[in-house]
């Protein structure tokens, strides 16, 4: 851009044989058309066109295209002017007259380079914000996923609950069922009486299980903690079982040293020793169909502590499958038989108690479950 025609004419000379296209204005308003149209790369301008002056075309290139590189020629003169266009972020400046023509073209070179490298800075720039997009993106996705992992574990743990729940209440309510039977069939009053009180018996089994359910946050508390004795809960326990499981090949039998009690929920420990009894009774009934089946339960006091053994001379488990015992849903009734929480929920029990529960097992001998309450739970 320069309104002298002779420099023109140099600088097409100059730029003969590069690899450039030429476009050559001769004033302010066809220079600023042509940064307007948005095809220029490169532009060397005069200082001062005949209507506008050199700053005014830098500033309107920059701010078409911040990488278009401007490069003023300028007089001795206005060094000034030129020093005020490198401030503005022009290229360079190439003094007037053209002397040295390679000086000009080594300029254009370099700012051929430099936008260049700007150009594939600019690419890279964008293509690391596409990425950080893309990223974003896998980052949302992955939050909504485990969003909606803690969502099924959450209600897989409603489902555990619910699963608890209707396992700790069907014993008690297999129970109700067989005296409520055998009542409406009973001519003996007492012994239905009997049978009556047993029912009430298990009804509060159960009501405490609802209570216990609609206080569960408070559940670590010791508000409802009482003086269970051990002699009567295993007792109970075995009533329970007796009634509700297939027991006809099972002969049960207690040595309960007297006078051990813990200070604990009486529904807790009986669901600790329903569960292991049940268990035995299960496992001795299938295995001794011809009679010889027994579950014996132990009690007593050792250094403070109070133990319990629940020994049965059934099939046994099998050594790498002791493990798995204690494992929600781990089952190896048949569907409908077994729910696998009966030894989970004795493992919760016995854990909240600061207990231990321990299984030893010889296949083809028998299995026992040993637990152990600290001296701490004792009253
Ligand atoms: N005394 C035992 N002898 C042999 N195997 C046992 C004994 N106690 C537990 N098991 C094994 O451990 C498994 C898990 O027992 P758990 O009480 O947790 O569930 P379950 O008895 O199968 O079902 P549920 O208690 O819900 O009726 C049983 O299926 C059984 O294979
Ligand atoms: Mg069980």
């Amino acid at each position: 851009m320069d309104d002298e025609p002779v420099i023109l004419q140099v600088l097409k000379a100059v730029f003969e044989g590069e690899p450039y296209r030429l476009t050559s204005v001769a004033n302010g308003r066809d220079a600023l058309a042509v940064i307007a149209a948005g095809t220029v790369d490169l532009i060397i301008t005069d200082k001062n066109l005949p209507d506008v002056g050199g700053i005014e075309i830098l500033r309107a290139a920059k701010a078409k295209e911040p990488l278009i590189e401007v490069i003023i020629l300028t007089g001795y003169g206005s060094l000034d002017t030129a020093l005020t266009a490198l401030e503005l972020d022009a290229f360079d400046y190439v003094l007037k007259p053209l002397n040295n023509v390679f000086d000009i073209r080594n300029k254009v070179r370099k700012a051929d380079q430099k936008q260049q490298m700007a150009l594939e800075n600019r690419r890279l720039i964008l293509e690391l914000s596409r990425k950080n997009g893309e990223l974003e993106a896998a980052l949302e996705e992955a939050r909504g996923l485990q969003a909606e992992l803690i969502q099924s574990e959450k209600l897989a743990g409603i489902g555990t609950l619910a699963a608890g729940i209707a396992h700790e209440i069907s014993s008690p309510l297999f129970g109700i069922l067989g005296l409520a039977e055998a009542i409406t069939d009973e001519q003996d009053l007492p012994l239905a009486q009997g049978y009556a009180r047993d029912v009430v018996e298990y009804c509060r089994t159960i009501r405490d299980i609802v209570v216990d359910l609609s206080s569960y946050s408070r559940s670590a508390t010791h508000e409802y903690l009482t003086s269970v004795e051990l002699a009567k809960v295993i007792g109970d326990a075995l009533k329970l079982v007796e009634r509700s499981a297939p027991v006809e090949h099972v002969t049960f039998r207690t040595e309960i040293e007297p006078g051990l009690y813990l200070n604990a929920r009486t529904n807790e420990i009986q669901q600790i020793f329903v569960n292991l009894i049940k268990n035995a009774a299960e496992a001795v009934n299938d295995a001794h169909l011809s009679g010889g089946g027994s579950v014996v339960v132990k009690a007593g006091r050792t250094d403070g502590a109070i133990w319990a053994r629940v020994e049965d001379n059934g099939p046994g488990i099998p050594e790498d499958r002791v493990r798995l015992i204690f494992d929600p849903f781990y089952t190896t009734k048949p569907a409908g038989k077994g729910t696998g929480l009966g030894l989970n929920i004795v493992y919760r029990i016995m854990t909240k108690y600061r207990g231990q529960v321990q299984v030893q097992s010889k296949p083809g001998e028998g299995t026992q479950f040993s637990l152990r309450f600290p001296v701490d739970s004792r009253q």
